[in-house]
């Protein structure tokens, strides 16, 4: 397997293989999952090379903490990737290489996509995503690339950098991977408890409620009914509940039978903060 650490590396890897091919690129922080398993093997089937990124991202934490403890495992994520396919490229460069000119965030326009939900409790969190997958983008070249569903104001607002940046590549959204109890899998999971991580299947069965009570119910009495359930569950805090347009990530106001809405939830299990989230209609 090959595992390419600089920007030289990685180029004259890719340069040799033309435009012709098609170019899948899937973008991580490592620890990988069944998550990002399934993205990976998308990426394999819809081109002729696919290159996983392993980069634990520095300038999108807002908590130092948080990224102290991000767990790092690249031994155990090239054997999980050698299982997937042996010709997958994985590019897994350090901070210096992603960030020659010091460990800074450019600023966006996100059209107000970044100030809800996980941009209103997470400073500079979406400029910091925004930077490191323009610089991706911009060495890998890929045809399309590939973006788990769990992070879907991610998905919404890397759709916008293409936009707004210019760059050609085809950002395609991929469904949640959960676990048998609902959860969704993230690399976070693991510093659950098992108590709680099994206690943490609620997430999921309550946006499923959610979806269900959307056709009868206002917005507002369904965030009512989600705020009691989690008081109901110490171990678990309710950071935020909201129910928004799919494409502007703005709170609903009136129904409206020609847009897609998505409900979003953030939780504390003890001091790991997981999120989840649904389509409504
Ligand atoms: O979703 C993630 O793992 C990260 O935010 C990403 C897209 C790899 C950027 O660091």
């Amino acid at each position: 397997m090959l595992v390419l650490k600089t920007e030289k590396e990685l180029k004259s890897h890719l340069l040799p293989l033309g435009n012709e091919k098609s170019l899948g690129l899937v973008p991580t922080m490592g620890a990988l999952h069944h998550g990002h398993a399934s993205l990976i093997r998308r990426a394999i089937s819809e081109n002729d090379t696919t290159v996983v990124s392993i980069f634990i991202n520095p300038t999108q934490f807002n908590n130092q903490e948080d990224l102290k403890k991000y767990p790092q495992s690249l031994k155990e994520d090239i054997h999980i990737l050698e299982k997937l396919s042996s010709e997958i490229i994985v590019f897994a460069p350090p901070v210096e290489e992603m960030y020659p000119n010091g460990v800074t965030s450019t600023s966006y326009q996100f059209n107000g996509l970044d100030e809800v939900m996980e941009g209103a409790f997470r400073d500079g969190h979406f400029n910091g995503v925004g930077t490191v997958v323009e610089v991706l983008l911009k060495l890998v070249n890929p045809t399309k690339a590939y973006f788990g569903e769990k992070d879907f104001q991610q998905l919404q607002i890397i759709k916008r950098l293409v936009e707004i940046k210019d760059i050609p590549v085809d950002i395609i959204g991929c469904p949640i991977v959960r676990e048998p109890n609902g959860l969704a899998m993230s690399s976070r999971n693991e510093r659950l408890s098992p108590v709680l991580r099994k206690e943490a299947g609620l997430i999921y069965k309550t946006l499923e409620t959610a979806k269900k009570r959307f056709g009868t119910e206002s917005a507002k009495s369904i965030m009512d009914w989600v705020k009691n359930q989690f008081k109901e569950h110490p171990n678990l805090k309710l950071e935020y509940i909201e129910i928004t347009d799919v494409e502007t990530l703005m709170p609903i106001k009136r129904k409206q039978d020609n847009r897609k809405y998505r409900a979003f939830i953030a939780v504390y299990a003890d001091e790991v903060r997981l999120i989840d989230n649904i389509a409504l209609n």
